[in-house]
């Protein structure tokens, strides 16, 4: 229901946007439409818990509920690099789980196919370093189709890109495509850090959240490089488009700007002065930090913690999924 009004309004603007200037003014509008979004939501809905803030639940929920996320990433850069995922990789990690929907081997250059290998190799290693320290469950059903990606491209431009978006067609567009997958998995470990108990998991979390935070930089300062590229055949340029996947998960997490695109108002970047924002950080250039709730609004790409979607279908698995899934 929240939104509905400021996503037309965003769909206007985005239609706008295809030089950088511009982009400034949609990512400066879409923070007051957030804000005010946010405040909208504050007002409006009483859920059992705070809508923004961390949520009740114990060491192992908190960090089982990571996995669902390093699935999908393990996923995604295994049949990225190689064209087949875990079952061939690393079978038993999937735990019975379905095998995913969809992914294909990208056509990626010889830059960029060895990152995203190695990328692949590190998720099978969280997969097994959560699973062994603390136990897991099933893979869930993952859409890793080029429909799904193209489905999340139009809903960040805010109208159908022509052709739809191709996630393996070429490196540019397959970083993209990345770009909307560590950095998700890297707020949420922040988030997640505070709120355990126990010093081992604190410190395997952290572990994870270090390499995590990596894989968003070397993404990041990969597309920086081409910033100003239009991604071919759109008008869009690399820039406008990770400022409108930004932007969307900020509209889709409803918790205000925790997300910022590689180049972006000075307001956004480090204190107040740079254009250039390689790494997203709030103002203190201190890393955002997501709840579960969000990551879930997010990933689904519903906006809602209890109706899938997006990359999973079926819904994330785990405790703090499934009671989203069974509240409502
Ligand atoms: C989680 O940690 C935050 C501080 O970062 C604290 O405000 C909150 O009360 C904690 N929540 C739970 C459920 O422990
Ligand atoms: C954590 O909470 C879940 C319920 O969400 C419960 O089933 C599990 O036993 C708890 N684990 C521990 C170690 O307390
Ligand atoms: C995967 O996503 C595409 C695009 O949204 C959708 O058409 C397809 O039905 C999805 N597959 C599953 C199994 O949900
Ligand atoms: C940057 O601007 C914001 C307002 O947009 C202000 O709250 C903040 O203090 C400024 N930071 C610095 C370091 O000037």
């Amino acid at each position: 229901m929240h939104g509905s009004h400021t996503s037309s309004m965003a769909t206007s603007i985005s239609y706008l946007a295809s030089r950088p200037a511009l982009v400034f003014v949609v990512a400066l509008l879409e923070y007051y439409l957030i804000s005010l979004n946010y405040l909208v939501i504050s007002a409006n809905s009483a859920p059992n818990y705070n809508y923004c803030r961390p949520i009740e639940a114990n060491d192992t929920d908190l960090i089982q509920f990571a996995l669902n996320l390093e699935f999908l990433e393990a996923e995604f850069f295994l049949y990225g690099a190689l064209g087949e995922g875990l079952d061939a990789i690393s079978p038993n990690l999937a735990l019975g789980g379905p095998p995913p929907i969809g992914g294909h081997k990208a056509n990626l250059n010889p830059l960029v196919a060895p990152i995203i290998q190695e990328f692949g190799y590190q998720e099978v290693g969280h997969l097994r370093a959560i699973i062994t320290t603390i136990g897991g469950f099933p893979r869930p059903l993952l859409n890793l189709s080029r429909e799904n990606f193209a489905a999340l491209f139009d809903q960040a431009a805010g109208f159908p890109l022509t052709p739809p978006f191709d996630p393996y067609a070429n490196s540019v567009n397959y970083l993209l495509a990345s770009y909307a997958i560590p950095y998700v998995g890297l707020v949420g470990y922040v988030g997640t850090i505070p709120n355990l108990t126990e010093p081992t998991n604190r410190r395997l979390v952290a572990s994870l959240l270090g390499v995590e935070a990596g894989q968003d930089a070397v993404i990041r300062a990969l597309l920086y490089k081409m910033a100003h590229w239009k991604v071919f055949p759109y008008r869009l340029t690399v820039a406008d488009f990770t400022n409108l996947i930004s932007g969307l998960r900020n509209k889709l997490g409803g918790c205000g700007i925790k997300d910022e695109g590689i180049i972006v108002p000075e307001t956004l970047g480090a204190e107040n002065r740079t254009c250039s924002n390689v790494l997203s950080a709030d103002l203190d250039s201190l890393s955002y930090a997501r709840t579960q709730p969000e990551i879930l609004r997010i990933v689904y790409a519903t906006g809602d913690e209890s109706v899938p979607g997006g990359f999973y279908p079926r819904g994330a698995n785990g405790n703090i999924a499934r009671r989203f899934l069974n509240e409502y």
